[in-house]
């Protein structure tokens, strides 16, 4: 374990990652937050482990770092919003697996930067999974690198009227008109009041902090989920032989993290992908944030 301005941090992984430890019996609200700010630009991902939380701590926390806090309009998940605040969310309401993504990639308007809380771990399974999406591009074939370069992905959903209220939380179509145009979706309202969106973008990025591509997206659940939903944006097919290489790189590079209550996970959404293994423990109970970073940024190396 090395002290850095203390910051007591040892490798959350082979791979990637630093997990904080509370070894001095400290308030996480008295962490040096320029040392922990240098380490998440370097690493993209650090675990908070072994302080006193709660709620009410996870939110003074990670309000001291954040900024722009989204209410995940527009997302496909059912998520619940906890204490009446609706930037503190739960993750999904379902117990399946969930492969590897860039939060919210299937529109324009990310959160620049994740923040989990666990309110209260699975008794067993149920790992939040993450690699690093600069490793992701690196491991991809030549001929993939070549293709996800020349072709851009096309996320594809038809919504009916209850599920478009509920996913863009209005009533209102000229909302979610809005948010479409806002996300640089391209939204069609069927005679039946459904709605049919897509969007494109492509599956190598830069991170807000470094020049090297990034290979992340919301394509490994997608198409595990919901395969008709996304192709390249010719309309071609990402056939099995493409997600076979996918799926092995990414069981290749994950690192797990077995919660215990309390932990604080702050993840890079620009560079990090993550996702969860399933789980049949009902109590599991995680909380999330949607938000950008306070400190700096190097936004010309987003899009
Ligand atoms: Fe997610």
């Amino acid at each position: 374990m090395k002290t850095d301005a203390k910051l007591y941090t040892q490798p959350l992984s082979e791979m990637l990652g630093q997990q904080v430890v509370n070894s001095e019996n400290m308030s996480i609200l008295a962490l040096n937050e320029a040392a922990m700010i240098k380490l998440f630009q370097s690493e993209g991902v650090l675990l908070f482990r072994g302080f006193a939380t709660n709620v009410e701590i996870f939110t003074q926390f990670t309000n001291k770092f954040s900024k722009d806090f989204m209410d995940y309009a527009g997302g496909v998940f059912n998520r619940r919003i906890i204490n009446g605040d609706s930037t503190l969310l739960s993750v999904n309401d379902f117990n399946h697996e969930i492969k590897l993504h860039g939060e919210m990639y299937y529109q324009k308007t990310i959160p620049l930067m994740l923040w989990f809380f666990c309110a209260h771990p699975a008794a067993q399974e149920g790992e939040t999974i993450f690699c690093d999406g600069k490793q992701f591009f690196n491991e991809l074939s030549q001929p993939l690198k070549e293709l996800f370069s020349q072709k851009k992905l096309k996320y594809r959903g038809h919504l009916d009227k209850d599920a478009w209220q509920k996913q863009y939380k209005t009533n209102d179509l000229n909302v979610v008109k809005q948010i479409c145009k806002s996300n640089d979706s391209h939204l069609v309202i069927n005679k039946d009041e459904s709605i049919d969106i897509h969007y494109i973008c492509s599956a190598i990025q830069h991170s807000m902090y470094e020049n090297h591509p990034v290979f992340i997206s919301s394509l490994l659940p997608a198409k595990s989920m919901y395969s008709e939903s996304v192709s390249f944006d010719d309309g071609s097919e990402i056939d099995d032989k493409i997600m076979r290489e996918l799926y092995d790189i990414a069981e290749k590079i994950t690192t797990e993290i077995c919660w215990e209550k309390g932990d604080i996970l702050m993840i890079d959404n620009t560079r990090i992908m993550h996702g969860r293994r399933a789980f049949v423990d009902d109590k599991r109970d995680i909380y999330i944030r949607l938000c950008s970073p306070l400190f700096s940024t190097n936004e010309s190396n987003k899009g």
